[in-house]
């Protein structure tokens, strides 16, 4: 496959396969990048559990530029983007400060907000950039325990569906346990999650 690197001639010789992926870090000039990526990753993930409107309501108030935007200016946000060829998203990962009201944070937790991955690029052998033989949710995961190491860190928390089984193998699988249960609302949903926790070892400065 050829595939010339310009916006306005971007034209693949045949469908790849699958394609190569780059992690990069969003920056604040990324919250549009992020709110179409996040809503249609969300909107994939989940037609299988949740009503359309309640879908396009949730995403209609938390993927949009402005709450991306807001959540790049805060301290404790890391973003890093999934891309293919040219800068096209194909997933993130989303480590904020903990909004977990239910649940008794300590100041040395983060919370790993998102990690969302279109269907086409998960389970896959798919070359990631600088992370040879790695999946490319794997080296998103990775990323983030990164970043949550070095702003010092000590624990990673996270909320998922209680039936989110194929998530929840992937958080067992590295080092998650369960932790605790929150409610969480996606439109009129009133959601039941199961919350995880990974103590993280402090990173050797
Ligand atoms: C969560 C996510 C990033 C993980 O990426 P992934 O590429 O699927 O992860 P992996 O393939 O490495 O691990 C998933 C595991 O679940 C297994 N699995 C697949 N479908 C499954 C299912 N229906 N039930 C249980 N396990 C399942 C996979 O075989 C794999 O197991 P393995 O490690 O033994 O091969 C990705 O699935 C995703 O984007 N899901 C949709 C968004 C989402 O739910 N995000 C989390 C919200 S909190």
């Amino acid at each position: 496959m050829s595939v010339k690197a310009t916006t306005d001639s971007f034209l693949p010789s045949a469908p790849p396969s699958i394609e190569p992926v780059t992690l990069r870090r969003a920056t604040a000039t990324d919250a549009a990048v992020l709110a179409l990526v996040g809503a249609a990753t969300f909107l994939e993930a989940f037609t299988w559990m949740l009503p359309g409107a309640d879908i396009v309501a949730h995403c209609a108030k938390n993927h949009t530029p402005e709450a991306y935007a807001a959540y790049l200016a805060k301290p404790d946000t890391r973003i890093t983007l999934a891309v293919t060829g040219v800068d096209v998203p194909v997933g993130y990962a989303m480590l904020s400060a903990p909004d977990l009201p239910s649940f008794d944070v300590l100041p040395t937790d983060i919370e790993l907000k998102r990690i969302y991955l279109f269907s086409r690029f998960r389970s896959s052998a798919t070359p990631v950039e600088g992370h040879p033989g790695i999946r490319t949710a794997q080296a998103l995961l990775d990323a983030a325990i990164a970043d949550a190491r070095e702003l010092g860190r000590t624990r990673l928390l996270l909320g998922t569906h209680a039936g989110n089984e194929r998530a929840i193998g992937f958080y067992r699988r590295n080092g998650f346990s369960e932790a605790g249960t929150r409610t969480f609302t996606v439109g009129t949903q009133v959601c039941c999650d199961l919350i995880f926790a990974k103590p993280l070892e402090a990173v050797s400065r």
